[in-house]
C-alpha cells in the first residue's frame, strides 16, 4: 500500500514539475486561469453562451489582444488566439506558406472531404484555379443575376406581398436561408428545391446543411477525444452530424448522378453559362480525363454550399437587423437608390451594372460585416517555430485562432467609435468607397486563400436588398434582442422577427 501511495505520489509530483515548466515555457499569456488537469477549458464551457463577446473581452486584456488558451491535458486543445491585425498579415500573407489548415482543421471539419476549404497545397491549389476561373467570368455574374432575379420574381415577392397582407410576423432569417439555399443549388447543382414558399416547407438537406455547421462548432469547444468518442458511440451532437451528413450526401450524389445522366444524352457542348456541376463534369469530357469524379464533385460542392450559402444569409440578416434599428441610415440609402434610379418604385429589377452605383449602401454592407462577420472566427498551424509581430512566441504545430468578431469591435482598430454601425466610415471625402487593408477588414480573409466570392456577395447582397427596401419597410420588434448563435457561421439563435408594411411611393 505505502509503495502504490508513493507512486501516486511521485507520479502526480512529477506531472505538477512538467506542467510548470510547460507553463513557464509557453506561458506567452494564458488568456484566463488555468487549472491543473482541466486547463481553461471550465471557464470557457461556463461563458460558452456568450463565447464571442466573451473572447472579445478576453483578449481586450491581453497584450497586442494576444493570448494562450489551454485545454485539458494531454486534449491537445491548446492554442494561440489573436486579434492582432499585424499578426493577421504575417501570418496570412507575409509567411503564408509557414501556416497551413493543418490534419487537425480537416478532421473538425470532416465533412468538407478535400474541398478547397479544408485542404493545403496542391489540392487547394487546383481547386482555387479551378473556381478562380469559374468566379471570375463576367458570364458567371451575369448567370447569377438571372437566377435571382427568377428567384426575386417567382419566390421573395408573392412570399411577402402574403405575409404584409396578412399582416403575419416572419423570421426574415428563415426567408434569407431558403432564399440563398435554392439560389446556391440552382448555381451548382442547376436545380432549384424551393425551399422558399409560402408554406414554408421542410427540406431535408437544407436542415442537414444547417445542423453541419453546428456540430462543426461545437467540435471546436470540445477536446478532439470526447467527440471522437461521441461519434464512435453515436450519441450527442456526433450522432446529428452522421445522420446530417448522410442526408446531404444523398441529396448531392443523386444530384450528381442525374447531372451525369442528362450530360450523356445531350452530345452537344452548350457553351453558355450553365450549373458549376455540369461545368466541371464538361472539362472532363473535354479532356477526356476523369478529373473530377463523385467525390471530388461532392466535396466542391459541400464547400461551396458553405463558402456561398449561409455567409449571405448571415450577412443580409444582420444588414437588415441593423438598418431597421437605424432608420436614418435606413433614409440614406433610399435617397441614394432614388438619387441614382429617380424613384424607389423600381419597375425594372436592379441588375449588376446598377447596384455597382451604390455606394453608401456598399458603406452599409461593409459596416454590418465588421460587426458581424458571417465567419466569425478561423484557424491556422505552424509548420516552424516562428515570433509573432506581437512578441508571442510559436512553436512548431501551433493552433492559432483568429477571432474575426472581436476585430470589429477593438477600438486600437477602427477607433472609439468602433461599436457604432457607421456606413459613412467606408465613404471617402470625395463620395468613394474607403478600401480598408484585408488584415484589418479580415472577413473576406486575407493574403492567397482571401474569399474567391467577395465581389458576388456584394452583388447578390445589394440586389436582394434594395428590392426588398423598396418595396416594403422592415420592422424589428422593440424587445428584439439578437442572441449569436453556436455555428461557423454567425447566425441568430432565434431568427429575425419582422414585419412588414408596403412602401407608399
Ligand atoms: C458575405 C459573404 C462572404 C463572406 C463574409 C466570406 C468570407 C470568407 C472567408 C472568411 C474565407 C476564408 C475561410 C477559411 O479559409 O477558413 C472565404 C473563403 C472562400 N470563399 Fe467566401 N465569403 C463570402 C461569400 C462567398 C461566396 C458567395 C462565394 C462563392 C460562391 C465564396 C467563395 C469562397 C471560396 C471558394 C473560398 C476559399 C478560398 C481559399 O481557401 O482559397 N465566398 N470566404
Amino acid at each position: 500500500m505505502v509503495g502504490y501511495t508513493t507512486m501516486i505520489f511521485a507520479l502526480f509530483f512529477f506531472l505538477c514539475i512538467i506542467f510548470q515548466i510547460n507553463r513557464r515555457r509557453c506561458c506567452k499569456c494564458p488568456i484566463s486561469i488555468d487549472y491543473p488537469f482541466v486547463g481553461m477549458l471550465p471557464q470557457l464551457l461556463w461563458n460558452l453562451w456568450k463565447f464571442h463577446d466573451f473572447i472579445t473581452q478576453t483578449l481586450k486584456q491581453q497584450h497586442r489582444s494576444t493570448g494562450e488558451f489551454k485545454g485539458p491535458w494531454f486534449s491537445q486543445m491548446n492554442f494561440l488566439i489573436t486579434s492582432d491585425p499585424f499578426n493577421v498579415h504575417h501570418i496570412m500573407s507575409k509567411f503564408f506558406y509557414n501556416y497551413v489548415k493543418g490534419s487537425e482543421f480537416h478532421d473538425i471539419f470532416e465533412a468538407f472531404g478535400d474541398g478547397i476549404f479544408a485542404t493545403d497545397s496542391d489540392t487547394w491549389k487546383y481547386n482555387r484555379s479551378l473556381f478562380h476561373s469559374v468566379f471570375k467570368q463576367r458570364d458567371f455574374e451575369i448567370f447569377q443575376e438571372k437566377i435571382i432575379h427568377k428567384k426575386l420574381e417567382t419566390s421573395l415577392f408573392p412570399m411577402l406581398d402574403h405575409v404584409e397582407k396578412q399582416g403575419l410576423v416572419l423570421d426574415l432569417q428563415d426567408v434569407f436561408s431558403r432564399f440563398t439555399f435554392d439560389n446556391i443549388c440552382s448555381v451548382i447543382l442547376g436545380c432549384d428545391p424551393n425551399c422558399l414558399s409560402i408554406d414554408f416547407p421542410y427540406v431535408v438537406c437544407e436542415k442537414a446543411f444547417d445542423q453541419i455547421e453546428e456540430c462543426i462548432f461545437y467540435r471546436h469547444v470540445l477536446p478532439k477525444s470526447v467527440w471522437k468518442f461521441q461519434k464512435l458511440l453515436g450519441i450527442g451532437h456526433e450522432r446529428k452530424m452522421t445522420k446530417a451528413c448522410k442526408e446531404f450526401d444523398q441529396f448531392i450524389y443523386s444530384s450528381i448522378e442525374s447531372k451525369r445522366e442528362e450530360l450523356r444524352k445531350c452530345s452537344k457542348n452548350n457553351i453558355e453559362m450553365v450549373d458549376l456541376l455540369t461545368l466541371f463534369m464538361r472539362k472532363d469530357k473535354e479532356s477526356q480525363q476523369v478529373i473530377h469524379d463523385d467525390k471530388f464533385l461532392r466535396d466542391a460542392a459541400f464547400n461551396l454550399f458553405v463558402a456561398g450559402r449561409d455567409t449571405i444569409t448571415s450577412a443580409l440578416t444582420w444588414l437588415f437587423y441593423l438598418v431597421a434599428t437605424h432608420p436614418l441610415v435606413e433614409t440614406k440609402i433610399l435617397e441614394e437608390i432614388k438619387d441614382n434610379f429617380k424613384t424607389i418604385n423600381i419597375e425594372k429589377k436592379l441588375g449588376v451594372d446598377d447596384v455597382k452605383k451604390l455606394v453608401y449602401l456598399h458603406g452599409a454592407i461593409c459596416e454590418a460585416l465588421r460587426l458581424f462577420p458571417p465567419i466569425p472566427f478561423e484557424s491556422k498551424k505552424a509548420i516552424k517555430g516562428d515570433i509573432l509581430p506581437s512578441g508571442h512566441i510559436v512553436d512548431p504545430n501551433t493552433m492559432i485562432l483568429f477571432s474575426l468578431y472581436s476585430m470589429g469591435r477593438f477600438e486600437d482598430i477602427w477607433g472609439k467609435d468602433c461599436l457604432e454601425f457607421k456606413p459613412e466610415r467606408w465613404i471617402s471625402e470625395r463620395g468613394r468607397i474607403v478600401h480598408e487593408p484585408s488584415y484589418k477588414f479580415f472577413t473576406f480573409n486575407a493574403g492567397p486563400r482571401t474569399c474567391l466570392g467577395k465581389d458576388l456577395s456584394f452583388i447578390q447582397i445589394k440586389m436582394i436588398a434594395t428590392s426588398i427596401l423598396c418595396k416594403y419597410r422592415v420592422q424589428v420588434g422593440e424587445d428584439h434582442i439578437p442572441i449569436l448563435s453556436h455555428s461557423i457561421v454567425l447566425l441568430m439563435k432565434n431568427g429575425l422577427r419582422v414585419k412588414l408594411t408596403k412602401r407608399q411611393n
